[in-house]
């Protein structure tokens, strides 16, 4: 994998295995912010500030630093899960600009525990965040009723099929708990037929810069 800028001054890496990158080109830090923090966790907490969180792809760990950073600005307690079967080297990680870039140059050692820390055991890396991380496929994953809100980030339908299935999607919305939400910046007609027949309520919203339109879907 190889390190790019995107538009917004924020690394991205790009997979040469699938051909895609990690976040939009049109800026990795502006794309989170909208899909992931203002369309999910910010949606969800104005129902409650207690919030269970599950990652489908935790790659590079900037949603999840993102999230981290949201949780103590808004006094959310929230209860992270991420799913990753290939995680970038440590190396590559270090080589982010996410901590400078979100104004947290001190964080810099915080955003690398999230990946040093160890596979399979949750650690509450402070009062208002904990953290675990399953290195499974997505394909396997599903936790029924323990999560209030999925973050879907997986590699786009076109590199990745199999993981754009109804069976991966009904298996998301037996891990959300009722009135849970998924997320994800992918907008194709195709998935949103998936996530329907897999039980889902689906909205389409305004995408990032680049990008018309999101999808938030809730398990009713
Ligand atoms: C779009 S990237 C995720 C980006 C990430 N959310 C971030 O903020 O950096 C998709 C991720 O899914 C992972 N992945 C691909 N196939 C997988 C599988 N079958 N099971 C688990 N993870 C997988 C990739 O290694 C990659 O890190």
């Amino acid at each position: 994998m190889s390190q790019i800028v995107t538009t917004d001054g924020s690394h991205t890496l790009f997979s040469e295995q699938y051909g895609v990158t990690y976040h939009s080109r049109y800026g990795a830090v502006t794309e989170t912010a909208h899909v992931y923090i203002t369309t999910g966790l910010r949606y969800k907490a104005v129902m409650q500030r207690e919030i269970s969180v599950l990652e489908i792809g935790l790659g590079t760990g900037l949603i999840a630093l993102m999230t981290w950073l949201e949780a103590e600005k808004r006094a959310l307690v929230v209860d992270y899960t991420g799913v990753e079967l290939f995680p970038p080297p440590l190396e590559v990680i270090k080589n982010l600009n996410y901590p400078q870039l979100l104004g947290v140059p001190d964080r810099a050692a915080d955003f690398c525990k999230l990946h040093t820390t160890r596979w399979g055991r949750r650690q509450a890396f402070s009062e208002v965040f904990s953290f675990t991380k399953h290195k499974v496929p997505i394909e396997s994953f599903s936790a029924p009723d323990s999560f209030d809100l999925i973050f879907f980030d997986a590699f786009a339908p076109q590199a990745q099929p199999e993981l754009w299935t109804v069976e991966v999607f009904k298996n998301m919305y037996e891990s959300l708990r009722p009135e849970g939400i998924l997320v994800t910046y992918c907008a194709q007609g195709e998935f949103k037929r998936s996530l329907k027949k897999a039980g889902f309520v689906v909205e389409r919203l305004q995408g990032p810069p680049g990008k018309r339109e999101m999808t938030r879907a809730s398990r009713c």
